[in-house]
């Protein structure tokens, strides 16, 4: 009993004292163990005289219950600090100043055409777009452009095969498909203009790409003529370009139009004088344009003796090329966002 009263004056300090979960546990494991003096004690009850257990046996029962409330008020403090200090390691100091994240922007391609459009929209225009995938029926023999034309040929045309044999699915290589499959769907009066990518067998240089963009723009309506091609191309040119631009256009072929032109802007870096941007010339090629054939308008069926029209296709890759003075066309497709970042 000497012994036990000894154990219940230090014990509490040395449970108070046990600096974590695992110290505790040793502490535990003497106080209350199989070799601890509690549990020897009870072993031996047997061997005391048989008026004295019940009182014994009650002093050994109320030290353990002691004790065994005092370990586990420490392990409930000591687990407290464990979850504390995990906690305040994960804390977020949410007053640290933040790292500022950029916005996005879109491309130098799509503000190039939504531009453009915005343009004609301006004017009274439409904007439609279409499947890149078409049939050589709206790329080619709608567009009067017969079966021996040379842009048919494999080498400038990519075919995606499994179509009809009399009418081949292909990559559009010109958003002039476009005219057709909106002039199937809707009777004149048509102003549109249809943005979208265009695919040809070209090999990258500096002005080609085997994928690029195009706008397709057309007119048609009674009375249209070369002058009112000129006069919106003119107004296109100098929203887009600005006023000094000067623009003039030159016989040109396309089997679409007739008579077809190429359209040259005065060159912007040296007002044309001539220089390396413009290859001395003065003048940029910009676009092709030019009157609609009477074939086209008759192979969707409209009246040729009663319609007219004009059309016009350019590149959004050129256009922006001219504009910032950018020399290679693979910048647009390679995505550098150093590069991209400028028209931000
Ligand atoms: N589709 C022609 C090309 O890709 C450009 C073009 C020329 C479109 C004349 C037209 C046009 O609508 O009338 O080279």
């Amino acid at each position: 009993m000497d012994q036990l009263k000894n154990l219940l004056t230090v014990a509490p300090d040395r449970i108070r004292s046990a600096i974590d979960l695992e110290a505790l546990k040793e502490v535990e494991n003497d106080l209350l163990g199989r070799k601890s003096l509690i549990a020897e004690s009870r072993r031996s009850l047997a061997s005391l005289p048989p008026e004295e257990r019940p009182a014994t046996g009650a002093r050994l029962n109320q030290a353990n219950e002691q004790l065994t409330a005092l370990i586990a008020a420490r392990r409930a403090e000591l687990e407290r600090a464990v979850e504390d200090d995990l906690l305040l390691g994960d804390r977020v100091d949410v007053t640290l100043p933040a790292r500022a994240l950029g916005s996005g922007w879109h491309h130098l391609v799509t503000q190039t055409l939504e531009e453009v459009a915005d343009i004609f929209v301006s004017l009274g225009y439409g904007v439609v777009t279409g499947p890149e995938v078409d049939t050589a029926w709206h790329n080619f023999d709608a567009l009067n452009t017969p079966p021996t034309h040379p842009a048919r040929l494999e080498s400038d045309t990519m075919y995606v095969g499994y179509g009809d044999p009399d009418d081949e699915l292909l990559l559009r290589t010109q958003t002039s498909t476009m005219q057709v499959r909106y002039m199937e769907q809707h009777d004149p009066p048509v102003y549109i203009v249809a943005p979208g990518r265009c695919y040809r067998t070209d090999t990258l240089d500096a002005t080609h790409s085997p994928v690029f963009h195009q706008i397709e723009g057309l007119a048609v309506d009674e009375h249209i003529t070369m002058a009112d091609l000129k006069g919106t191309l003119a107004y296109f040119m100098r929203e887009f370009l600005g006023s000094e631009r000067k623009i003039r256009l030159l016989p040109h072929f396309f089997p679409f139009t007739e008579p077809s032109a190429e359209m040259h802007v005065s060159c912007f870096n040296c007002d044309g004088s001539g220089c390396r941007v413009c290859s001395g010339s003065g003048w940029i090629e910009l676009l092709g344009c030019g009157v609609v054939d009477p074939h086209v308008l008759e192979a969707v069926g409209y009246d040729s003796a009663k319609y007219s029209g004009f059309a016009f296709g350019v590149g959004a890759e050129r256009l922006a090329m001219v504009r910032h003075g950018i020399n290679h066309i693979k910048h647009f497709f390679e995505n550098d966002s150093r590069v991209l970042r400028q028209f931000s």
